[in-house]
């Protein structure tokens, strides 16, 4: 029985934090063991919010491969490969473009939201407003069965769909996949300030963060604000440590650390370090692991360019397959 395709990708435009640690590439090394998984990192996504500053983003790529690979995801296992190495997903994206009504994307809420909200850079480019179409062409090119991603991006795969029957009713030739969205078990982890963890906001704690940098901004998450004297009672609910407590904690100390916070009988430096202490061990694995391949980065490059390899025989032959739906494969001479 051949298995379910996964196909995942993350915009290179940053440091991956604890928030996509968590949030998917936990998800991503699941995944591996059940499902015939593609990762990728999207670096041309990452331009289409920030053409303009460029400097960083060769280094993004090899950073992220080395936070995807000490986080567990086994190049044995799954195919990992950088999207601007393969034009097939350029060339699609072009052909999409073609049938796609400007209106579905105007009503984006990602589009909406950003151009709305984004203030320092220019949001008013053709690649942004057609970043789902690219997004399209991502998934459809290796007809995946399955996308895992947050709940911000439904809105995307359920335009991917509309693309895939648009196509099929146009051309009437099944060529492509209508990929399914798959949301993982989530495990919410808030930013240092109580907002969603982000390096915009400036309260992430990055995986590549030292161990002591991590305490550091551990001690530093904003608690229970009415809690001002180590004898005030706390309500551990309204404090944004106690949300890391119940992802790093072990779950009878979670209810614990609770209790004592009720009752004024544990202070908020005293709990923190404890929390600290659990978070390092959590993330133990992965710093070793990261130590290491932060001096490997040929060697990352090299897994990187041998997933793309293989990506991109899935890649041509799919096209290979639109465009002769589409009438417009020229035959060799
Ligand atoms: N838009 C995704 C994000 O910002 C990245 C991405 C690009 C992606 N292409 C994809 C995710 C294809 C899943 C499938 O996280
Ligand atoms: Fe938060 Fe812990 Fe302080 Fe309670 S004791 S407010 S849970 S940091």
């Amino acid at each position: 029985m051949t298995r379910k395709r996964v196909l995942s990708g993350m915009q290179s435009s940053g440091k991956l934090h604890l928030g996509n640690y968590l949030g998917a590439l936990e998800n991503w090394v699941k995944m591996q063991d059940e499902y015939d998984c593609f990762y990728f990192v999207a670096d041309w996504h990452a331009l289409s919010s920030n053409y303009a500053d460029t400097a960083e983003l060769k280094g993004n790529v090899v950073d992220m491969g080395i936070n995807w690979l000490a986080a567990g995801i086994d190049p044995e296992k799954s195919t990992l490969f950088i999207q601007s190495l393969i034009p097939q997903h350029a060339v699609l994206y072009v052909l999409l473009g073609m049938i796609t009504p400007l209106p579905w994307l105007e009503r984006v809420p990602s589009y909406k939201e950003k151009l709305e909200n984004v203030e320092n850079r220019d949001m008013h480019t053709y690649g942004f407003l057609g970043y789902p179409v690219l997004q399209a062409a991502d998934i459809i090119l290796y007809k995946a069965n399955m996308v895992p991603v947050g709940i911000d991006q439904l809105p995307h795969l359920e335009l991917t769909r509309e693309i895939v029957r648009h196509f099929h009713n146009i051309y009437g030739k099944q060529v492509f996949v209508e990929p399914d969205a798959k949301m993982g078990e989530v495990k919410k982890l808030p930013g240092l300030d109580g907002r969603k963890m982000s390096k915009s906001y400036g309260n992430a704690i990055f995986l590549s963060d030292t161990p002591q940098e991590r305490d550091r901004k551990i001690s530093i998450i904003v608690t229970d604000p009415a809690r001002v004297r180590k004898t005030d009672k706390g309500d551990p609910e309204v404090c944004h440590a106690y949300s890391f407590h119940k992802v790093f904690t072990p779950v009878d100390r979670i209810s614990q650390i609770g209790a004592d916070c009720r009752a004024a009988a544990i202070g908020c430096v005293a709990c923190k370090k404890e929390l600290a202490k659990n978070v390092g061990a959590y993330m133990e694995k992965f710093d070793a692991s990261r130590a290491t391949l932060v001096g490997q980065p040929k060697r990352v490059m090299e897994i990187l360019h041998e997933g793309t390899k293989k990506a991109s025989k899935v890649a041509a032959q799919t096209l290979a397959e639109a465009e002769d739906a589409m009438g417009i494969s020229i035959p060799a001479l």
